[in-house]
């Protein structure tokens, strides 16, 4: 549960109790030593144009329209764990991308080593009490990867992990591409705590309840390939190739109507949320308002006239 390199042991005494080491991991680790030093390094397939405004993640636009957004978390030191701070600039890079018509469909990723390990350990040790975590709203913050409204994609590298809180972030997105060493997990249980952000909820329904149940109780991971066969991921490139692909399939999906969809994801994700029927009424009455927008027009009228549609987004 605590940390186990050889820097944590140096810093340990030998016969220290849980509460003893707590006092260290607050001094020594939590808020300051180990954050990582900002830097820009080369991605393949990703412009290098970005205008350094995080600490945690790199924010840029990327794909020959420059109309696909892309979040890169960046915090080497802990394997991007989740700590508040970089979920905060996540909800705030997602809100500029939100705001910002030009954007058609946003990537998330990690680095090829890790996607993220989950949550920031280090930082949910040191909580004293059930109230200070409840009144704290712990990881409500997340809730704005599942709010998006523009396709998210989660591009998943890493041998080292998809884990806990990082499967959890990849499964609120609209779509995961994985890189074939790339493994998911949530190994929660390992440290005396339950999945927090839908790894009960989502992953259930994403490879069913045995492999769910299998993974949440005994906390071990699968493999890339085994996530694409229980429908976790939609496809699985070898890592190097993982981003320049995923940007391709985010051009191919921001080359349509932003608006129109929109409403496409809105009515997909009814289906994790309504009986068949009401699903059904709703995709109707969403299709039926698709006509009330200039796109739908172009969209049609480009098909008539063989060419290609020049969206309005209105
Ligand atoms: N939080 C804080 N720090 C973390 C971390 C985490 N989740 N995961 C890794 N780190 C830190 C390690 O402490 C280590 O730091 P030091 O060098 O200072 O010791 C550094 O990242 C590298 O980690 P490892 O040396 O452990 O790397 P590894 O390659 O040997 O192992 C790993 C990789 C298997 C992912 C291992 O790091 C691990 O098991 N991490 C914890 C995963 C986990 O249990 N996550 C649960 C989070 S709880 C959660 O997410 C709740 C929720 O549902 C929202």
């Amino acid at each position: 549960m605590f940390p186990t390199s050889d820097r944590a042991t140096y810093i340990y005494k030998e016969n220290m109790n849980s509460a003893e080491r707590l006092k260290v991991v607050k001094k020594h680790v939590i808020g300051g030593a180990h954050e990582p030093h900002i830097h820009n390094r080369a991605i393949k397939g990703v412009s290098q144009q970005e205008e350094r405004k995080y600490k945690y993640i790199h924010v840029r636009t990327v794909g020959k329209g420059s109309n696909v957004g892309y979040i890169e978390l960046d915090r080497p030191s802990a394997l991007n764990a989740l700590c508040d701070p970089l979920m905060l600039e996540v909800s705030n890079a997602l809100d500029d991308f939100e705001s910002d018509d030009s954007i058609g469909c946003v990537i998330l990723t990690g680095s090829n080593k890790a996607f993220s390990a989950g949550a920031d350990i280090k930082q949910m040790a040191p909580v004293a009490k059930y109230a200070d975590i409840y009144k704290a709203k712990f990881l409500s913050q997340w809730d704005k990867i599942a709010s998006f409204r523009k396709p998210l994609i989660a591009a998943v590298n890493g041998y080292a992990n998809v884990m806990a809180g990082g499967c959890e972030i990849a499964m609120m997105c609209d779509i995961i591409y994985a890189g074939d060493t790339a493994k998911f997990g949530q190994p929660e249980i390992k440290i005396g705590i339950i999945p927090g952000a839908g790894g009960t909820q989502r992953l259930p329904r994403a490879v069913g309840k045995s492999k769910a149940m299998e993974m949440v109780l005994t906390g071990d991971p699968i493999t890339a390939d085994e996530a694409k066969q229980y429908g976790l991921v939609a496809d699985v490139f070898s890592a190097k190739d993982l981003l320049p692909k995923v940007i391709e399939k985010a051009e191919k999906i921001a080359a349509n109507s932003h608006l129109v969809t929109s409403m496409c994801k809105e009515a997909t994700n009814k289906a994790f949320e309504m009986t068949l029927a009401e699903g059904l009424h709703f995709e109707k009455r969403m299709f039926h308002s698709t006509f009330a927008t200039d796109d739908r027009l172009e969209g049609m009228m480009a098909f008539i006239e063989k060419r290609k549609p020049n969206y309005s987004n209105e």
